[in-house]
Formats: structure tokens, C-alpha cells, sequence
């Protein structure tokens, strides 16, 4: 556990900021955090300690399960909507960090910008955990590290096709599977590629670990062999406006019965939640035998607490 150790102090921005061994000790301290919980084992390190939580989007999970894992810790979370802040008045991005930092020990923030929550670090003297940004998603890629984990005991040789938008979440699971050696193949329209600089970084840290990264626009090329199977919605948060369109662009890359037996017979279908049944993904394919997607979310609490043990201890 010494890198993890190490964390003290860290924001937690991308996943891109932390080497292969930080990651691996993150998930091993998320198995260890959830077998603990599941056994019933009270583990309060962060007593005393408070997590203010700022959403600028929609959230289920990510709001009840930092706010859960942080009660579970010891600790306290308390939901700030953007709205109801100063900044949603016009307050700087760093004068609030700079307050913040004066009353609490961490700051979660979900917002638009990544630069948003960039400058929400460089002014804040305590770690900021990015919850969503435009850009990534990296609390989201380490949950989905951990279920694929917990599954194939490796990332070695594993494959994940990751199909329709080319968005934060896949951006996130480039830095993620480049960090673990895991082979990465994107399928997305032309046009809604993930960020070049994701693919970029991802190819450059594959050379290291062994991942091979792919993008393609054919959906049976990227699903071809693979181990897991991920989608997420067409329209993320913040491009409501352009959800005619999507819903036509994306159509041959919904995952569905055809497209999944092109996977391994035993292949996992992973999605970050929430999901629309019959775009994205069809429901035989969401609710079938092969579908992980409920113990994925649920290890987004096991991989958060991770985060925060490790941040703030
Ligand atoms: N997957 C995810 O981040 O879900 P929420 O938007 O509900 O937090
Ligand atoms: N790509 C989606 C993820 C939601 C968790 C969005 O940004 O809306």
C-alpha cells in the first residue's frame, strides 16, 4: 500500500495524473475496502473529516455514493448545488476554492468544463475529486477497472469495446485501460471521436504496458473477441439540444444481440448509468445474463472510498 500512501494530499482529476502502480493500489484498497463492508467490518479512518460536494449537473450515483462512502468512512459530505452557490451568481472558480479550502478537508465537484475543475485544484489547498467534467470521468474508469477486475483477475490480454459516443466516459476509459494494459477498441461515428489528446496519451502509455488502443467507425471490428462490451448514452449532459440528430447518427452503433455475438460467449456488458433501453443499448442486452451493469455501479462507492481513503489519509 505504500503508493497509495502517497496519495495524501493528490486531486483526483484523470486518471491520466497517476502511474499503472497507483491505480493497481487504488483498486486493491477498493476489494479491500468492499470486503470489509461486506462483512460488516466498521473502518471509520476519516472521522471528523467533511467532503463538500458541488454539482453543476444531474447525478445519481455519483452524489449517493460519495455521500454514502463518505458516512461509511467516518466522515461527512455535504450536497452543494452550483446554483445555490455564489459561483452560480458569478463568484470566481478560485475565490470559491480558496473558501472552500477554509472549511472543509476534500471538494467533489461535477461540472462542464474540465479547465473548471483544473482551476478549481490549482486554487484550492485541499484535493478536488473530479465527478464528470465535459472530459473525463475518472471516478467512473476506476469502478469499471475494479468490475472488470474482480471478473477476469487480470487486465493482461483482456479486451474492451467501448461503442457509440467518443465522449468523457470514453475518454476515461482510454487513460484507464492504457494505465492497466488493457486493450482498448472505441467504435464511434465519424465526427464523435474521443478527445485526440486521450488517444494520443493512451497509444503513448500503451507502448509502456501493452495496451493496444484502437478507434474505428465499425462497431464489429471494435466488439470482434472482446472481453467486455461498454456503451453509454448518446446525449450526454449539456448536448440536449443535439439529441434529434444523435439519435440518428448513432443508430448503427447501438449494442444490441447482433453486435454482442461478436463478443466472447462470456463477455461482460458494461454501462455507466443511466441508460436509455432501445437507443444506446437494447434491454435484452441491459438485462440480460451477461449485463454487470448494477455491480458496476455499485462499485463506484468501493472505488470512491479508495479515492478518498487515499487522498485524505
Ligand atoms: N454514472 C454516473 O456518473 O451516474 P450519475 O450521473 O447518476 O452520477
Ligand atoms: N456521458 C454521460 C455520462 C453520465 C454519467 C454524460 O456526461 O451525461
Amino acid at each position: 500500500m505504500n503508493a497509495v500512501m502517497s496519495l495524501k494530499g493528490r486531486d483526483f482529476l484523470t486518471l491520466l495524473d497517476f502511474s499503472t502502480d497507483e491505480i493497481m493500489d487504488l483498486l486493491a484498497l477498493a476489494s479491500d475496502l468492499k470486503a470489509k463492508q461486506k462483512a460488516g467490518v466498521p473502518y471509520k479512518p476519516l472521522a471528523g473529516k467533511t467532503m463538500a460536494m458541488i454539482f453543476e449537473k444531474q447525478s445519481t450515483r455519483t452524489r449517493v455514493s460519495f455521500e454514502v462512502g463518505m458516512i461509511q468512512l467516518g466522515g461527512q459530505a455535504m450536497y452543494l448545488n452550483g446554483n445555490d452557490l455564489q459561483l452560480g451568481r458569478g463568484e470566481t472558480i478560485a475565490d470559491t476554492a480558496r473558501v472552500l479550502s477554509q472549511y472543509v478537508d476534500v471538494i467533489m465537484i461535477r461540472t462542464f468544463a474540465h479547465q473548471k475543475v483544473e482551476e478549481l485544484a490549482e486554487y484550492a489547498s485541499v484535493p478536488v475529486i473530479n465527478g464528470l467534467t465535459d472530459d473525463d470521468h475518472p471516478c467512473q474508469a476506476l469502478a469499471d477497472l475494479l468490475t472488470i477486475y474482480e471478473v477476469k483477475k487480470t487486465f493482461q490480454g483482456v479486451k474492451l469495446a467501448y461503442v457509440g459516443d467518443g465522449n468523457n466516459v470514453a475518454n476515461a476509459l482510454l487513460a484507464a485501460a492504457a494505465k492497466v494494459g488493457m486493450d482498448i477498441a472505441i467504435a464511434c461515428p465519424p465526427g464523435y471521436e474521443p478527445k485526440a489528446e486521450y488517444v494520443e496519451a493512451a497509444r503513448r502509455i500503451g507502448e509502456k504496458t501493452g495496451a493496444t488502443v484502437v478507434v474505428t467507425h465499425d462497431p464489429l471490428e471494435a466488439v470482434a473477441g472482446a472481453d467486455a462490451v461498454y456503451t453509454d448514452v448518446w446525449t450526454s449532459m449539456g448536448q440536449e439540444s443535439e439529441s434529434a440528430e444523435r439519435l440518428k447518427v448513432f443508430q448503427p452503433y447501438q449494442v444490441n444481440e447482433q453486435l454482442v455475438k461478436a463478443a466472447k460467449p462470456d463477455y461482460l456488458f458494461l454501462h455507466c448509468l443511466p441508460a436509455h433501453r432501445g437507443e444506446e443499448v437494447t434491454a435484452g442486452v441491459m438485462d440480460g445474463p451477461n449485463s454487470f451493469v448494477f455491480e458496476q455501479a455499485g462499485n463506484r462507492l468501493h472505488a470512491q472510498k479508495a479515492i478518498l481513503v487515499s487522498v485524505l489519509s
